[in-house]
C-alpha cells in the first residue's frame, strides 16, 4: 500500500487572503496539497507535526518584479542562487524581468529559462518578456508566440516605452493574448543620466537629478492608454507622492490599472546616497520623507496594492566604484517581508490587508491561480516568526550579489519553514 505523507501544522495563526481568513488553527497537508483548515485538528496516527505558536502561516509569497541575470549576468546572479534566495524570503513564485543578455525578446530565450527553471529554480519562475525587440521601444515582440513559450506577461522593465503609439499597439495586442503589461514609469527625456532624486541632495552631491515629474508624465500617458485601449496596465515600482492624486483620479474614472511599490520606496529617502552610497543608488530613486509617507498611504488607501522586492543584483564590479558609474538596483528577495511587516507596526495595514499585496494581488495581475489553503490546493506554505529580530550578515544573504543598504542592519520578521507540495525547508539556522 502505498504511504501517506501527512504533516499537521499547529496552533499557528493562519493568514490566507484568498479566503478572507486570519485566525488561529492548523492546517494539515497530505500528499503535497492541503487537506484540512481548521480551528483544531486531532490526528489519531503518528504523522509529522509542527507546532506554530506565535508564528504565522501564510501561502507562500508572490514578488512580481525579480532580476535572475541569467541568461548573459550570472556572474551577479542565477537561476538557482535566486529563487534560493527567494526561497528563504518566503517567496515561492516570482516574475523574472526580460532586461537579460540577450534579452527575452523571444521564444526561445523564454524556452531557456524555463528549462533552467526546470533543472535549478527552487521555487516557481514566470518569466515576463519584453514588449520591443531588444527594449529598443520599437519593435512589438511576438506576444502570441511568447505567450506558448510560456510568458505571463511583458514589460521593458528599466526603461519605459517612450513612443506613445508603440505602447498604444502593445495594449491592444497585449488584450488579445491576455498578457500584463508592467510598465517601468520614467520618461527618459527627463531622467537621463540622472543618478539620484532631484532636489537637495542631486545639488549638494553635485549629481544629476531625476525629477519626480519623469515618473508622474510616465504614469499619467500609461493611464491614458489604459483608459482608451480598456487594458489594463501595472504600473511598476511607484516612488513619488506626485502620482497619487492621478491613481485616484484613474479610480475614480474606473481606468483599468494595478499599482506597485517596493520596500526601499516606504523605508528610505534620499539622505541613504550622502558619501555617495552606491547600495543606494536605484532606479527610480530614493526620494523624499514626504513621498515616502505618501506611498505609505497610499497603501493604506489601496491605490497602491502590490508589493514586490525589484531585486536587482549587481556585483561589487557594478557597485564598488564612482557613483556615476555605479548600476543602480539593490536585492530585495529576503528583506521583502521583514521590511512590509513595519507598515503593520506603523498602522498602515494590517497582515491580511499586507497578504493580499504580497500574495493575491501580485497573483492576479500574473492572471494564475493564487497560491492558497483551500482545499486541494497545492502545499505552498510559508511558517513565519514576525517577532524575530537579526541582523542581516552576507552570509544569510543566498544572493550571489549583497548589494542592499540593509547589509548589516537589525530586520525584525523571518521564515522559519518553507512547505513546496511534499519537500519542507527547515530554514530556522
Ligand atoms: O534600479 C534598477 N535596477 N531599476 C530598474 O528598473 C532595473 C534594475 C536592474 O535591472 O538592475
Amino acid at each position: 500500500m502505498k504511504k501517506v505523507m501527512r504533516v499537521l501544522i499547529k496552533k499557528g495563526r493562519i493568514i490566507d487572503p484568498s479566503q478572507n481568513i486570519d485566525f488561529v488553527g492548523d492546517l494539515l497537508i497530505e500528499d503535497g496539497k492541503i487537506v484540512g483548515i481548521e480551528r483544531n485538528i486531532e490526528i489519531k496516527e503518528k504523522i509529522k507535526i509542527i507546532y506554530a505558536d506565535k508564528m504565522w502561516v501564510l501561502p507562500g509569497l508572490v514578488d512580481i518584479h525579480v532580476h535572475l541575470r541569467e541568461p548573459g549576468e550570472e556572474w551577479k546572479e542565477d537561476i538557482e542562487t535566486g529563487t534560493k534566495s527567494a526561497l528563504y524570503g518566503g517567496i515561492l513564485r516570482l516574475a523574472c524581468m526580460p532586461n537579460t543578455k540577450p534579452p527575452n525578446d523571444s521564444p526561445e530565450v523564454t524556452l531557456y529559462i524555463m528549462e533552467r527553471a526546470a533543472q535549478k529554480a527552487y521555487v516557481t519562475i514566470y518569466p515576463i518578456a519584453c514588449i520591443t525587440k531588444n527594449q529598443e521601444g520599437k519593435i512589438i515582440t511576438e506576444f502570441g508566440r511568447l505567450k506558448e513559450a510560456g510568458v505571463k506577461g511583458v514589460s521593458d522593465d528599466g526603461k519605459w516605452v517612450q513612443n506613445s503609439n508603440v505602447m498604444k499597439r502593445a495594449l491592444f495586442y497585449a488584450k488579445n493574448f491576455d498578457l500584463a503589461v508592467i510598465s517601468h514609469c520614467e520618461d527618459s527625456t527627463l531622467s537621463k543620466g540622472g543618478q539620484v532624486n532631484e532636489g537637495f541632495f542631486s545639488a549638494k552631491l553635485g549629481l544629476k537629478g531625476i525629477p519626480t515629474s519623469a515618473e508622474t508624465i510616465g504614469v499619467i500617458r500609461d493611464l491614458i492608454l489604459a483608459k482608451e485601449t480598456k487594458k489594463s496596465i501595472h504600473l511598476a515600482h511607484l516612488s513619488t507622492k506626485e502620482v497619487i492624486p492621478f491613481l485616484k483620479w484613474a479610480k475614480e474614472e474606473k481606468i483599468p490599472f494595478t499599482a506597485e511599490t517596493c520596500p526601499h520606496y516606504f523605508t528610505l529617502t534620499e539622505e541613504c546616497v550622502e558619501n555617495y552610497n552606491t547600495l543606494a543608488k536605484v532606479n527610480p530613486p530614493l526620494r523624499t520623507q514626504q513621498d515616502v509617507i505618501a506611498i505609505k498611504e497610499a497603501l493604506k488607501e489601496g491605490l497602491i496594492e502590490v508589493i514586490s522586492s525589484d531585486h536587482a543584483p549587481h556585483s561589487p564590479l557594478e557597485k564598488e566604484i564612482e557613483f556615476e558609474l555605479a548600476s543602480p538596483g539593490m536585492i530585495g528577495l529576503q528583506t521583502l517581508l521583514p521590511l512590509s511587516l513595519n507598515l503593520i507596526k506603523e498602522g498602515y495595514l494590517n497582515p491580511l490587508k499586507l497578504a493580499e499585496y504580497l500574495i493575491l494581488n501580485p497573483s492576479k495581475v500574473l492572471g494564475v491561480i493564487p497560491p492558497s489553503f483551500k482545499r486541494e490546493a497545492p502545499a505552498e506554505v510559508i511558517i513565519v516568526d514576525p517577532e524575530e529580530e537579526y541582523i542581516l550578515s552576507e552570509d544569510m544573504i543566498k544572493s550571489k550579489s549583497k548589494n542592499t543598504p540593509f547589509l548589516n542592519q537589525k530586520l525584525k520578521g523571518k521564515i522559519k519553514m518553507v512547505i513546496i507540495k511534499t519537500k519542507i525547508f527547515d530554514l530556522s539556522n
